[in-house]
């Protein structure tokens, strides 16, 4: 059989199906604002396999970005459970957590990047200060390559157009080697066919990597390039 090709290969200690199973019930995140608060996620119940693609729509405010948070666990809910491979993460402790988090990658609308740090610098950042070995520069090389920027290495942020740099963003999600990758509006930063071509990059990775995606997005057509898309209106999954 000819070798498909791919954007990316599997790290080499890659163990077995790579995207985490998550599943969300009875979710619920109030903001303390004036009397009773703001509830942004509202008993949200939610299961995706491994190494599906969701698309997460909803108008502005209605929960999408708090409901990335509490999955990733950078923030913490009133209510309901999140378990991901079987570990239900709002009962871990601060140990397990933030071992957790290290198997989550982030992608933001406003790319995030480290101005002072080159291209390959800024995608081993999330391994400092423990693992500037020459293993993570080779990695980061070959995420760099797989994101279309080989030869870019070297570039700062401020050398970078906004699509370039949110695919250096997107190269230092996956240094982790996660199981879930979680987009918050990754092009909404980007002119439309640029946006285009973050979203194919990302289905390419899942494609190559099977890592969980949840991406959430403002634009249908983004939303009709995954196997599901869930929506939001005043925190509810609808
Ligand atoms: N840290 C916070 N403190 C208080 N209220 C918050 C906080 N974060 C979010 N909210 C409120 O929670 C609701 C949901 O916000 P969220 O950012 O999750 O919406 P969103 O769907 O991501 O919107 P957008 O499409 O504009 O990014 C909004 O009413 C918002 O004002
Ligand atoms: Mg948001």
């Amino acid at each position: 059989m000819s070798r498909r090709e791919r954007v990316a290969d599997p790290p080499q200690e890659a163990r077995g199906p790579r995207g985490a199973a998550v599943t969300v019930t009875g979710l619920s995140k109030t903001f303390p604002s004036g009397e009773g608060g703001i509830t942004a996620v509202r008993e949200a119940d939610l299961a995706i396999e491994p190494g599906g693609t969701v698309a997460l729509t909803g108008p502005s405010g209605s929960g999408k970005s708090t409901l990335l948070h509490l999955i990733g666990a950078i923030d913490v809910p009133d209510a309901g459970t999140i378990t991901v491979d079987g570990t239900e993460i709002t009962a871990a402790g601060r140990g397990a957590l933030s071992r957790y988090r290290r198997t989550v990658g982030f992608v933001f609308q406003r790319f995030h990047l480290l101005p002072a740090l080159t291209a390959r610098d800024n995608v081993i950042a999330p391994l400092l200060p423990y693992r500037r070995r020459a293993g993570a520069l080779a990695r980061a090389t070959e995420l760099l390559a797989a994101v279309g920027l080989a030869g870019r290495e070297d570039a700062l942020p401020s050398q970078l157009s906004g699509g370039q740099q949110q695919r250096v963003a997107i190269a230092r999600a996956l240094i982790g080697d996660p199981g879930l990758l979680l987009a918050d509006e990754p092009t909404g930063n980007l002119d439309s066919a640029t946006g285009t071509e973050i979203i194919e990059l990302l289905l390419a990775l899942n494609t190559d990597l099977g890592t969980t995606m949840v991406i959430a997005t403002h634009d249908p057509s983004i939303a009709a390039r995954c196997d599901r898309t869930v929506s939001l209106r005043d925190g509810r999954i609808t």
